[in-house]
């Protein structure tokens, strides 16, 4: 086993699918012990064994990004069993769309609570216990669509931009305290993971075709893979990425290009 973060905790909000689970795996596999957290229990269990099998360490909670007691709990978890946090990766997320007129406050608010306050939470409850571990890098998941507008995801939009600035002025805090505290949001471009399955307004019931689409926008002609993303957020979690905060990294095959 490699050990770019060995050592270190980390915990990964929705962490049982697609881009977090993708950052699970390759966290433990360069020797961090991770908690994994989701609202889906069986498959946080998929998780974890995927995991052992390949020599890692993991651990699963559930974990509702939205519920701040939720939060209590769960950093007061990884502090008993393991006295620090390292890393956090701020994931979990939904993508509700639909066009701007049609969108009712509810589920307006539902993509707010998960996507913006559930970050929000994660930072306010992670940075005490990493301030006691010594520093930390706390990485936020955004999106293309924290960069640029998009027709029938306004709402998601809105949730991934405030994603981006909330970033950077946390990492000003941060910075300001000097309490070796980074933190960075990543920019997955399309991304084959079950999100999909319910963010496309495509009017049918069909998931989207992404190699499809991915060939027509990607200036890179194909779809990412959730290792793709994993891949910068361990660059982010490591000490490689020292000199950085409030950056963002796009990870894209170039979409935002034009
Ligand atoms: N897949 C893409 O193309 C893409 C592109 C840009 C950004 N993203 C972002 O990446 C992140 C991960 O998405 P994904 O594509 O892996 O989707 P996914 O649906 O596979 O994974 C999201 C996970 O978050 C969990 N989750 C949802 N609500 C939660 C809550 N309230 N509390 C705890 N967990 C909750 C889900 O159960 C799920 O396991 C999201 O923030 C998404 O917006 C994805």
């Amino acid at each position: 086993m490699a050990g770019r973060v060995v050592g270190k905790v980390a915990l990964v909000t929705g962490g049982a699918s697609g881009i977090g689970r993708g950052c699970a795996e390759r966290l433990a596999q360069e020797g961090a012990t991770v908690v994994v957290t989701d609202l889906q229990d069986l498959k946080g269990d998929e998780a974890l064994a995927a995991i052992a099998a390949a020599g890692g360490r993991a651990e699963y909670l559930h974990h509702d990004v939205t519920d701040e007691a939720a939060w209590v709990q769960v950093i007061g978890e990884v502090k008993a069993r393991h006295g620090r946090l390292d890393i956090l990766v701020n994931n979990a997320g939904v993508g509700l769309a639909g066009p701007v007129l049609e969108m009712s406050l509810e589920t307006w608010r539902r993509q707010t609570a998960v996507n913006l306050d559930g970050v929000f939470l994660g930072v306010k409850h992670a940075i005490p216990l990493m301030r006691q571990s010594g520093g930390g890098s706390i990485i936020n998941m955004s999106s293309v669509a924290g960069l640029k507008g998009s027709p029938g995801l306004a709402g998601y939009c809105a949730t991934k931009g405030g994603v981006r600035l909330f970033t950077k002025a946390v990492a000003l805090e941060c910075a300001a305290a000097k309490d070796g505290i980074r933190v960075n949001s990543v920019h997955p471009g399309i991304i084959e993971t079950p999100i999909w399955l319910t963010v496309a307004p495509t009017g049918t019931n069909e998931p989207p075709n992404l190699d499809a689409i991915s060939e027509m926008v990607v200036p890179l002609g194909v779809k990412g893979v959730p290792l793709d993303i994993a891949n910068g957020v361990l660059w982010l979690a490591s000490d490689e990425s020292r000199y950085v905060t409030g950056a963002e990294l796009v990870i894209d095959g170039g979409l935002t290009l034009r």
